[in-house]
């Protein structure tokens, strides 16, 4: 079990490199499926995720090559349309593969992913869309067993918005018969990334990036290559960091246009930014003012940042509130918190921080990816030091980050 034992007090200088986007990555990568061709990836980041992702691809007979951040796959003929619970329970995004073999293998045999620390997560309305485009499904031994001649366009409402739900039923409308409208559509950044993906494929789709997408299927898609756009969670980590610990730092290859939400609350801590084209520079010379934060789905302020900015309020000036409304257990960080010092009271979805001068270093637990992040930036604010446990959690969705922290002065190393 991997662990990263933090000093805290250290300033954070320096530049960064954001890496491209796990949650782009995941989705672009079942794409593959798609088509017979050869998808020509570019800027694909070196994370734990992606390497399961590739694996499962794989075992289905995707063939992949690799080098550095570059990525050719190629699924000319799939000999297992199969997701194993093995596969699914550690990275629930497996299910992102469900959509496209249902509509153009015909088939598809996918576990059902477990819940997971943040919340129960279940995948109805990935189910309920596919059976609304004509899918028989049948769920057996924790199988999600789907058949389909051809999927059929169908007019689609999510009761609720959902990021994976919106991309999996996307792809499978872009070789359905006929047009599919998708309501209440999920508008993050990475549902965009993969609409341009697939319409770099051959793919007809209008909308993405609004609530309401359109997609006329057709009846073959052809390869294309595509550039995985900035990871903007990781680039929100880190602004967060230096907020937190103060200093003055450059993120390089990154995307402010896709951060207004986030930017926003970072300057009402009182940290400055300055944008210039794909770099963002961010000076913090005070203690942080607290801010209150309400998750929602995008555009509103991401819930995958509501941990790491939970951490700069445990040692901001004032009291926050903190509500989570996107997932029902996404508050395992606060007891982690606590070890070190921080004063927060839960009630229900709600959490209210009250600012501390000062955090004690001490040993504390990962417990999910964002959490994990959340505990690092508390390890660099506290006095002494922080140890983090269970950061294979961490290693899922942070390309080398105690490398990166390093690089802009903080005292953190891994330990085995
Ligand atoms: C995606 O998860 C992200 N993962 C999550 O990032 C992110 O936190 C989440 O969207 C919300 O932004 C990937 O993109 C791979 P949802 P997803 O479907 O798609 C409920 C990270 O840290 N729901 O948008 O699984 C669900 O329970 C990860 O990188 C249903 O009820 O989330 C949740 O309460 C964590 N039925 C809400 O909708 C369904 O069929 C939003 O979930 C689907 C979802």
């Amino acid at each position: 079990m991997h662990k990263l034992a933090i000093q805290g007090g250290n300033r954070l200088n320096g530049e960064v490199r954001i890496s491209g986007a796990k949650n782009a990555a995941l989705p672009i990568l079942c794409a593959s499926l798609l088509t017979p061709d050869s998808l020509h990836l570019d800027n694909v980041p070196e994370l734990n995720d992606v390497a399961t992702m590739r694996k499962l691809l794989q075992q289905m007979g995707v063939k992949i090559e690799q080098s550095a951040g570059q990525l050719v796959l190629s699924a000319a003929d799939i000999d297992k349309p199969e997701a194993p619970y093995d596969m699914v329970k550690t990275m629930r995004a497996a299910i992102l593969v469900l959509g496209p073999l249902v509509t153009r293998f015909g088939e598809a045999l996918v576990s059902l992913p477990g819940g997971c620390a943040i919340g129960s997560r279940p995948v109805d309305l990935h189910i309920k869309g596919l059976q609304a485009m004509g899918a028989e499904i049948h769920i057996e031994h924790g199988y999600i067993h789907a058949r389909a001649k051809r999927l059929k366009g169908a007019r689609i409402f999510f009761d609720l918005v959902s990021v994976t739900g919106t991309e999996n039923l996307m792809m499978a409308a872009v070789l359905a018969d006929g047009v599919t409208v998708l309501e209440n559509a999920a508008r993050e950044p990475e549902v965009v990334d993969l609409a341009q993906c697939l319409i770099a494929m051959g793919a007809r789709i209008e909308g993405a990036g609004s609530d309401t997408i359109s997609i006329a299927g057709v009846e073959k898609l052809h390869g294309a290559s595509h550039r995985i756009m900035p990871d903007r969670i990781e680039s929100g980590t880190f602004l967060v960091a230096a907020t937190a610990a103060g200093g003055d730092i450059t993120l390089t290859d990154a995307r402010a246009d896709i951060l207004d939400n986030v930017l926003e609350k970072l300057h009402e801590a009182g940290a400055v930014i300055q944008v210039a084209g794909s770099t963002i520079n961010l000076k913090m010379n005070r203690r942080p003012r607290a801010v209150n934060l309400r998750t929602a789905p995008y555009p509103a302020f991401p819930t995958d940042m509501q941990a790491q900015f939970m951490a700069m309020n445990t040692i901001a000036e004032g009291s926050a509130m903190v509500v989570e409304t996107i997932f029902e257990n996404r508050f395992m960080h606060v007891q982690e918190l606590r070890r070190l010092g921080a004063q927060i009271d839960i009630e229900g979805n709600t959490a209210v921080i009250k600012g501390c001068a000062q955090l004690e270093g001490a040993t504390i637990m990962a417990t999910d990816l964002r959490a994990s992040a959340c505990l690092v930036i508390a390890g660099l604010v506290a006095q002494g030091e922080t140890v983090v446990d269970r950061i294979y959690h961490l290693d899922r969705g942070y390309e080398h980050i105690e490398a990166k922290l390093s690089v802009l002065g903080a005292r953190i190393r891994r330990v085995k």
